[in-house]
């Protein structure tokens, strides 16, 4: 069976779309695939509440808890690597990983950016493009890679800047298409590694 570890550190909304997309689809039957974990950096995200109670198994390693990245990284990745990980999945993890950590694994972590990558790497992306006059924007599913942001594109889905968007109805009409581009980017993933 191939594992898929979920690291998390909120709501986790895109978690639970893959967890629905893995069963709807019958990913175990079809894919020989399930989502193994989840793993929140942060004691009180909403998403792993939405896990324990999908049946999964949930942790938490704090990052509060280490003295440096290096450290937090090294019992993070003890953490993912109990549960023998083919894919590692980035939904909502809001920290920066060490590229010793993405380079343990190579070409099996993705995640999910909230435009349309390259343009606006980082935070806040929604009100850069609002603010750059952009009339489109968009998500993008990307395999990890050293440089934040940065990696070989898996997906994307563009949706309209319309008049008065703010940031938070702009994210929330992005928001509704990463639904459904992350689990479909994952599963056609799962069948290629
Ligand atoms: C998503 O917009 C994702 O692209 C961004 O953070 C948000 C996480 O949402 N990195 P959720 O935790 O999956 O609901």
């Amino acid at each position: 069976m191939k594992n898929i570890v979920i690291l998390i550190s909120g709501t986790g909304s895109n978690m639970a779309a893959i967890v629905r997309a893995a069963e709807r689809e019958r990913w175990p039957e079809r894919l020989g695939a399930r989502v193994a974990a989840v793993i929140s950096n942060r004691p009180d995200a909403e998403g792993l509440r939405t896990a324990s109670k999908a049946g999964i198994a949930t942790s938490v390693v704090d990052h509060k808890a280490y003295a440096g990245r290096e450290a937090f990284d090294a019992a993070l990745r003890a953490a993912i690597d109990a549960h023998e990980p083919t894919l590692v999945v980035l939904a909502g993890f809001m920290r920066i990983l060490t590229p010793a950590f993405v380079g343990h694994y190579t070409g099996r972590i993705v995640n999910i950016h909230p435009s349309l990558l390259p343009a606006f790497p980082g935070l806040h992306t929604h009100q850069r493009a609002i603010d750059a006059g952009c009339q489109v924007a968009g998500v993008t599913v990307h395999l990890v890679t050293a440089e934040l942001d940065h990696g070989p594109i898996l997906a994307q889905a563009a949706v309209p800047v319309l008049d008065g968007d703010t940031a938070d109805t702009l994210a929330a009409r992005a928001l509704a298409h990463e639904h459904v581009i992350y689990p479909r980017a994952v599963a056609s993933l799962l069948k290629n590694i």
